[in-house]
């Protein structure tokens, strides 16, 4: 009875899975009209022409302050080749990333395009200015999917970022030859974009200590871009003043004397800020001191003490600072490449709902 009943339940499983063996073929062959057909039509036409495996097509919508550079640059200096970079907007309706340079944005928006936005596409805000020196040009809301900024948590990042080394370094470093002791390279002293507070302590420290001056905004001539490496690496310190004090803004001002073997003496957000960026004792905070004098008194004592001053080079064995690219005809290439890269990993549906709230947080 067992036996009869059990071949019984075999054959019409059997039966069963020959037949849905048949319908699956079926299906497979004659391809029904999906159930999400209004769906996938919408998605189609989005994706229409676009191969998965190609580079993705990245428009720079403006030249940032209209300043060109060649494309080729992303590979040069950076290694990056995984999209495609393009200033042409007829590509616009193909493009899955378009980058706007904030300050490029016409205040009534007249400049930003007209033709329908394809749903596979990516608005990037692009600023790299701190809060202080950033106009809210409105209309800005629901508007873009990533941010590219030098703040940490922006979509991407762009900072020079020390990298570790793959092996330590066991050659002693060799200090560039210095002559003097403390340097500021300083372009800008216009009030308006929150210099006060560097120049007022500037002139505080230099009633206690001498301070070697370059650049346009107090000797009237600006350092030329081949001598800026070069200048910082022969002053014992180097015065990273920032323009403006924001959280994360700590830029080149500070990255230049890291590169050339010279110590930073940096006025920024407060410490702990640095410290997510580089070791403890590779710079000086102004904060470390009560006052402009005793950070003076300081600088004064290192000056006599090799050894305490070599201590803040220690991090070199370990880490290394990258030269970044100098003048205006070069700041923009790294976010833009940046931008590039990201754009051939990232497939994720993203809004930026309010990009002032975020970034004047
Ligand atoms: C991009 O953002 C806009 C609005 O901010 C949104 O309508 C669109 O669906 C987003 N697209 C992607 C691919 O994330």
């Amino acid at each position: 009875m067992m036996t009869i009943a059990s071949n019984k339940t075999l054959c019409l499983a059997k039966i069963v899975a020959l037949g849905l063996i048949c319908s699956v073929a079926f299906f497979l062959y004659f391809e029904p009209p999906s159930p999400f057909s209004s769906f996938t039509l919408a998605d189609e036409e989005n994706y229409k022409g676009m191969d998965p495996n190609e580079k993705p097509i990245v428009l720079l919508w403006f030249w940032p302050l209209g300043v060109k550079f060649d494309f080729k640059a992303c590979f040069t200096y950076f290694n990056i080749d995984s999209c495609v970079l393009t200033d042409d907007r007829a590509l616009y309706s193909k493009a899955q990333g378009v980058i706007f340079f904030h300050k490029d944005i016409d205040w009534h928006l007249r400049n930003m395009p007209q033709a329908p936005r394809p749903a596979f596409q990516k608005w990037i805000w692009f600023h790299v200015e701190s809060p202080s020196n950033t106009a809210k040009t409105p209309g800005l809301d629901n508007l873009f999917n990533l941010t590219l900024s030098y703040r940490r948590d922006a979509d991407i990042t762009v900072r020079n970022e020390l990298t570790i080394r793959e092996t330590e370094m066991t050659d002693d470093f060799v200090l560039p030859k210095k002559d003097k002791l403390v340097c500021w390279i300083v372009s800008n002293k216009d009030p308006a974009t929150g210099t006060a507070v560097r120049e007022r302590y500037y002139h505080e420290l230099s009633k206690h200590i001498k301070i070697h001056i370059f650049g346009a905004a107090f000797t009237g001539h600006r350092l030329r871009y081949e001598d800026y490496y070069s200048t910082i690496a022969s002053c014992k310190f180097y015065l990273s003043f920032e323009n403006s004090i924001h959280r994360d803004y700590i830029t080149e001002k500070v990255n230049g004397p890291l590169v050339v073997g010279t110590v930073p003496v940096v006025l920024g957000p407060p410490r702990e800020n640095y410290e997510q960026f580089l070791p403890p004792d590779a710079f000086i905070h102004i904060n470390d001191f009560p006052d402009a004098k005793s950070l003076a008194d300081f600088l004064l004592y290192l000056d006599t003490k090799d050894d305490l001053y070599m201590r803040y080079f220690e991090w070199r064995k370990f880490y290394k600072a990258h030269p970044h690219l100098l003048s205006t005809n070069n700041e923009f290439i790294q976010p833009i490449c940046l931008a590039c890269d990201h754009m051939s990993r990232d497939r994720d549906f993203h809004v930026v709902h309010d990009v002032y709230k975020w970034f004047f947080s």
